[in-house]
């Protein structure tokens, strides 16, 4: 088992598969020309499947694969196929534009819930906040996926004066389809300007919501990101995703591992683990995730104050979020 100073036991490893990726939304990349990885110092797909398969004898029992875009990669089908073999729930945090080419792939996978990233329910500010005109593909392969009963999250990342007069346009939408939709408080990675002043901390978006609907609070998972609720005889429910005001680090079971073999023990650690270079020397993979894990801090990397207004973002150091994949 991973188990860390804390007896947190880590079972879920998110794999950055690439941090290219077809949109440009600006609070994940950073706005200066920024150079993608190339192909080479990525993991190949035996690479991956190997490190995988050294976490679940480990005890990881579900991967989630993320990006940049995971379904970029030439070879993302291959990956996916090949990490289905491992006893594992297999799935996939996307931003939802290359889904309608993937849709048998997934199923011979098992891939059965997948995770969308979708800011707004207008075209117009879809451009603004990705400066890609993808808005219609999107809303299409969420369809899709539902009309082939796959569950579907929808990662609505907030922002101050950008897109939360939406939430209650997100929450009608949950009225009569059967989406999962979770807004999200803005965070802080190297290059994307953050600042305490855009955070929307997620009490003020639930008061937002009550002042229309009623709401109903529902069990959490456990382990779960989420603090989940619906309003009474919608299909679908919404959450909130609460990092900035209200961390949810005591119940954390969760290992990164950056799409050129780097783990991270925290979205917001800064020291990394090269297992890939590990890997690829024949040197001992395991010990280094376990001295990885055992240098896990308490709470948000060690890095955060105890109030995010107290944070300046310069003062982290961490990578861009398009290379660590959430
Ligand atoms: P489920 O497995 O469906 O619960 O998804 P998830 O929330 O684990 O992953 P997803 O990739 O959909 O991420 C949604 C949001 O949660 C993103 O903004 C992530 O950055 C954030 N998130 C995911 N894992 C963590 C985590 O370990 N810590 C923190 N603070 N945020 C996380
Ligand atoms: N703050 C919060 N969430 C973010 N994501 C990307 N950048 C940020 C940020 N700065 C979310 C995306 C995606 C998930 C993996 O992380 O919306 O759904
Ligand atoms: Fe886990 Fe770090 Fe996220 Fe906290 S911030 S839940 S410790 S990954």
């Amino acid at each position: 088992m991973i188990v860390d100073k804390f007896h947190r036991v880590h079972d879920y490893l998110r794999i950055s598969l690439t941090d290219n990726c077809n949109l440009r939304c600006f609070y994940c990349m950073p706005e200066e020309e920024y150079a993608f990885t190339p192909p080479s110092r990525l993991m190949q797909p035996d690479e991956i499947l190997g490190l995988a398969r050294v976490f679940t004898d480990m005890g990881v029992r579900k991967i989630r694969l993320t990006g940049g875009e995971p379904l970029v990669r030439k070879d993302a089908a291959e990956i996916i196929e090949a990490l289905a073999t491992l006893p594992v729930q297999l799935t996939m945090t996307t931003n939802g534009t290359r889904l309608h080419h993937f849709t048998d792939v997934l199923d011979r996978a098992g891939v059965r819930a997948l995770n969308v990233s979708l800011d707004t329910l207008r075209e117009d500010r879809f451009r603004l906040i990705t400066r890609r005109d993808q808005f219609s593909t999107v809303m299409g392969n969420i369809r899709l996926l539902l009309d082939r009963g796959i569950q579907v999250k929808v990662n609505a990342v907030i922002m101050k004066d950008l897109n939360d007069a939406e939430l209650n346009d997100f929450v009608a939408w949950t009225r009569d389809t059967p989406v999962h939709v979770r807004f999200i408080e803005f965070m802080p990675f190297s290059g994307n300007h953050w600042s305490s002043n855009q955070v929307v901390p997620w009490t003020d978006m639930l008061d937002a919501i009550q002042t229309r609907y009623p709401v109903e609070r529902l069990q959490d998972e456990p382990h779960d990101t989420s603090k989940r609720y619906k309003v009474p005889g919608n299909a679908g429910t919404f959450a909130f995703i609460s990092t900035m005001s209200a961390p949810f680090c005591e119940t954390c079971n969760r290992i990164r591992l950056t799409a050129d073999g780097k783990m991270k023990n925290c979205l917001f650690s800064e020291e990394e683990m090269d297992l890939l270079s590990a890997w690829r020397n024949g040197g001992d993979v395991r010990a280094l995730i376990q001295a990885s894990i055992l240098q896990k801090a308490e709470r948000l990397g060690g890095q955060m104050p105890d109030s995010f207004r107290q944070l300046e973002a310069d003062t982290l150091h961490n990578r861009s979020m398009i290379t660590i994949g959430g």
